[in-house]
């Protein structure tokens, strides 16, 4: 006997649209796991998708024996900008092996190391920044992250300088990567008659597809014009092999994973520096503990590629702070193809073959079954490595599963580790308004919505 799944009661055709805030669907879906529980279905337009909110379940989904990534309709539908880049290729896409294999030695421990001293250059960029405001003037701390993320990913990997700390005003492929991720999003929810009785969003979703595709084949048109011989991803996607089967990246190919590694290098990562800054100027004891693990370790001479992993502290910071706010907050998975019979999970739930189960990691990641009655809290000791590697395999799951999980994961760590570090170095820093309360702003990833900060330089530093 299987357990029945909860849904909220819908309406004809369009099944629980009304139970979801498109502009709020993180809280919509959280409200519902409070009262539905470790699982529940919705309905969008005949569609069925399963959220899972427990470890157990996420855990369970996680085995890649039984079932793989699903593209869903949002994705789906970013496809439209970056076809078979790797973030959106089919599990089948002969492509996505291609690009996998021969990309993943430049993610690993030594493409990365090559590519700190440029990741130590944008950094320092935006503590110059901040050195030079007042001690009164408020920083919108997001927006900062988002020029050091966006900055940082296309130097490293594609020796383009979008020098966004030298304009007021962000480069144009941020906004247009922004809208163009809203309106995915939204046109997954819209049927075929809105699309073509309402063609402006469409139009203008065009053009910011348009736009940033210009600014990939920029970069690679100047590649081909001026070789250069630095070990980046450009030039493994231009001149590597796939160790498998010999073949090259196509052009195609190409331009969709340039454009997929800067919308997602960077709008992740500085949603994961925006929230750890956001907690730990609410936990005075922790950010203390950091900028003491800091002053202890590095002291005030340049913070070196050898620090990098000589910062437990600054680790947990930001394990904890995506635990809470994971910034991409849910994946989705299916069946394994050829699943013809329903799968039980939780050894109660049935689940027909190829339905989406979204690991909803936003509540599963708050599990008090693993994480205890202050779940909800910013604890980073929890996160030590000693703790963080005895926990569940399904409690923490922010760079996503198996063989589709975050390729750059490496690349965000760094970064991640480097930037928190050098703020706390050289700043003291506090919140602009004392009583700011988190606000999310969601787009495919969330970030803290209107988060101002102040800073003032450490003594000593100048
Ligand atoms: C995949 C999260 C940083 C590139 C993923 C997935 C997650 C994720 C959850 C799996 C998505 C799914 O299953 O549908 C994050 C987070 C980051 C981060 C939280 C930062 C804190 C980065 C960076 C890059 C990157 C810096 C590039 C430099 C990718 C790519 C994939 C991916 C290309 C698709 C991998 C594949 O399927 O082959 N990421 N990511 N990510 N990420 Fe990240």
């Amino acid at each position: 006997m299987s357990t029945p799944i909860p849904q909220p009661p819908g309406y004809f055709l369009v099944g629980n649209i009304s139970d979801v805030d498109p502009k709020d669907s993180i809280g919509s879906i959280n409200r519902l796991s409070e009262k539905y529980g470790e699982i529940f279905k919705l309905s969008l337009f005949g569609s069925d998708r399963y959220f899972l909110c427990s470890e157990r379940l996420v855990q369970e989904v996680c085995d890649e024996n039984r079932f793989v990534k699903k593209i869903n309709a949002g994705l789906e539908q970013v496809r439209n900008g970056v076809g078979d880049g790797l973030f959106t290729a089919y599990n089948d896409e002969h492509s996505w092996g291609v690009a996998h294999r021969t990309l993943v030695p430049a993610f690993g421990p030594i493409g990365i190391q090559h590519m700190y001293d440029e990741m130590y250059d944008i950094a320092t960029q935006l503590v110059s920044k901040w050195a030079r405001s007042d001690p009164e003037d408020s920083i919108h701390v997001t927006d900062d992250f988002t020029r050091l993320t966006l900055d940082s990913i296309a130097l490293c990997a594609m020796d383009k300088r979008f020098n966004s700390f030298y304009h007021e005003e962000m480069h144009p492929f941020v906004d247009a990567m922004s809208e163009f991720l809203v309106e995915s999003g939204a046109r997954s929810r819209k049927t075929r008659l809105e699309l073509m009785l309402n063609r402006a969003p469409t139009v203008r979703y065009e053009s910011n597809i348009a736009l940033m595709k210009s600014v990939a084949q920029e970069v690679v048109d100047r590649r081909r014009r001026i070789p250069s011989e630095k070990k980046d991803l450009l030039n493994a996607m231009l001149f590597g092999k796939d160790p498998k089967t010999g073949e090259r990246l196509s052009d195609d190919t190409i331009m969709n994973n340039m454009i997929t590694f800067l919308i997602a290098g960077h709008e992740t990562t500085s949603g994961l520096l925006s929230f750890a800054t956001y907690f730990l100027l609410k936990n005075p004891e922790a950010l203390q503990r950091a900028q003491q693990e800091v002053d202890d370790v590095v002291g005030k001479g340049p913070i070196k590629f050898q620090h990098m992993s000589k910062l437990p502290y600054i680790e947990a910071v930001l394990r904890e702070a995506l635990r809470l706010t994971p910034t991409a907050p849910a994946f989705s998975v299916t069946p394994k193809p050829g699943t013809t019979e329903p799968v039980i999970i939780g050894g109660q739930y049935l689940i027909p073959p190829n339905s989406t189960l979204i690991c909803f990691l936003s509540k599963s990641q708050r599990d008090p079954g693993v994480y205890g009655s202050d779940a909800d809290e910013f604890k980073p000791e929890r996160m030590l490595a000693d703790k963080f590697e005895k926990l569940p395999s399904g409690s923490w799951k922010p760079f996503g599963n198996g063989a589709r999980g975050c390729i750059g994961r490496p690349f965000a760590w760094q970064e991640a580790i480097l930037t928190l570090a050098l703020v706390l170095q050289n700043f003291n820093v506090r919140l602009a308004d004392s009583s700011y309360q988190l606000k999310i702003k969601q787009t495919l990833t969330i970030k803290p919505d209107n988060l101002y900060i102040k800073v003032s330089l450490r003594p000593g530093i100048d």
